[in-house]
């Protein structure tokens, strides 16, 4: 299973013995980083960046780290071991081998799945393109850069898999993702909260918490698949992904804790005061919740889903953790708890299981948002701050699902539009708090600097302290 850095792309997939599928990677590899060049980071070519690069793919120990130019990145294709003697751990084929190759009859969702997934990958790398011009810090900027240069190998593990196993189709769809983009309005990328803007440091931070949180649970329900290859290439992608939710979960800690300071130096929770003192209100802070976890809530989709019941009896697409969850795993007979807007109020209704496995991976996912939260609050509590964040309800803000169309308060009441449009600059981050935030968007790029807004982390990356010269710029 080691990782060969002598092929042009570095690979533990024995590539080399598969010569046409390495001459199809090949091809597909310099349009690439012709795309990494006009919509990657802006600006990033030249510096040294203190990346990690994946060596092994052991649980421990498997990243090197070094200064690395990003174009030089070695992205390549990497698969977690095999599990010996794996078999399908749900729906219909539930204790049978899994599949090495495609199974003719799923092979449309199939491809559909690892569409949807390889999609969000390169997408999030343009959303956040423009970021490196306005970093709080260098350590900020290395992480960012990090991720960056990880979402695009998330790319190159999709993209394998559709050159390897789904022919002209998949090479077709591996040439597509390329030439879709985030909020390009006649090419954009599949799901909604891939084409929002991510205009300045805040929205990257609450992105990384809430949206690839999203990505962690969809990675974890497709680490379930029969399709061996798949769930091998999403168990090694799991593992980068922890880094950009630490990233997320930090970040927002480090902003909450600086607003707590001021505000405990200051005396103050009046937002001006503390706008002039140049920190994020906390209300705004809850603003910006409110938005990023109402738009990466809506990306679990439908709550009643026949494609979701298809994919899960067919042994495609899992829950979350399922071989540890205790019931038939076919899910034929049980009930889930669905909400609804019934006579203008939320209701919770219990409906088939099947159908509802979108609302059951939403369930935990909210649960792991809501720790975060947790961990948030404590910080302020410990700052003596009063002030607690929450979680807005479920069906707040939402475009997919029981509650499209539908206004809902953050609290969860359904209101009326005349209430809404009343209401809604409290809820959601209006253009005056967007422009405020962006007016703290100033580069600190010197070592041991950072902006005003942002606490500094409590420890650095790979054992170096934070003010590391984690970017040099030549
Ligand atoms: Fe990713
Ligand atoms: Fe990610």
């Amino acid at each position: 299973m080691s990782i060969n850095y002598t092929d042009r792309i570095p690979n533990n997939v024995g590539l080399s013995d598969n010569r046409r599928l390495q001459r199809a990677l090949e091809s597909w590899q310099p349009n690439y980083m012709k795309w990494w060049h006009e919509m990657g980071p802006d600006g990033s070519t030249d510096y040294d960046v203190y990346l990690r690069t994946a060596i092994s793919v052991e649980t421990d120990g498997w990243a090197n780290f070094g200064y690395v130019k990003m174009p030089e990145y070695r992205w390549g294709i990497f698969l977690a071991k095999p599990e010996t003697e794996r078999v399908i751990s749900f729906g219909d084929h539930r204790g049978e081998p899994v599949w090495q190759e495609v199974p003719g009859e799923y092979r449309a969702p199939l491809r559909r799945l690892i569409v949807t997934q390889g999609d969000t990958e390169p997408a999030s790398v343009e959303q956040q393109r423009r970021l490196g011009l306005t970093c709080p810090s260098l350590y900020d900027l290395r992480n960012l850069f990090q991720i960056n240069v990880e979402e695009g190998r998330h790319l190159w593990a999709m993209v394998y898999l559709l050159h390897a196993y789904f022919g002209r189709d998949g090479r077709e769809e591996a040439e597509a993702m390329l030439e879709r983009h985030s909020g390009d309005a006649d090419r954009p990328r599949i799901l909604g909260a891939f084409n929002e803007a991510t205009p300045n440091w805040l929205s990257y931070l609450m992105f990384t918490f809430f949206t690839d949180r999203d990505g962690k649970y969809q990675l974890a329900a497709l680490a379930e698949s029969g399709f061996d290859p798949l769930s091998r290439t999403c168990r090694f992608m799991l593992t980068e992904e922890a880094h950009h939710m630490f990233v997320g979960e930090t970040g927002v800690m480090r902003v909450v804790q600086r607003t707590g300071e001021v505000m405990r130096e200051l005396g103050t929770d009046e937002p001006e005061r503390l706008r002039v003192a140049g920190v994020i209100d906390l209300p705004t802070v809850q603003k910006y919740i409110n938005l990023h976890y109402s738009v990466s809530v809506d990306l679990f989709g439908q709550e009643v889903s026949t494609n979701a019941a298809n994919y899960f009896t067919a042994g495609l697409k899992g829950r979350y953790l399922e071989s540890r969850l205790d019931d038939d795993h076919r899910l034929t007979e049980d009930l889930w708890p669905v909400y609804a807007v019934r006579d203008g109020q939320i209701a919770v209704e219990e409906l088939s299981a099947l159908s509802a496995v979108n609302e059951r991976l939403r369930d935990d996912y909210i649960k792991d948002c809501q720790r975060g939260l947790d961990r948030w609050n404590r910080a302020l509590e410990a700052l003596g701050v009063d002030f607690r964040l929450e979680l807005p309800h479920r069906f707040f803000n939402r475009r997919i699902g029981n509650a499209a169309g539908v206004r809902v308060s953050p609290d969860g009441r359904v209101v009326s539009e005349e209430e809404w449009q009343a209401d809604v600059s409290r809820w959601l981050p209006t253009d005056e708090d967007m422009a405020y935030v962006n007016s703290l968007m100033q580069r600190v790029i010197e070592p041991g600097r950072i902006a005003g807004w942002i606490a500094p982390p409590v420890r650095g990356i790979d054992g170096k302290p934070w003010d590391f010269e984690y970017v040099r710029f030549n």
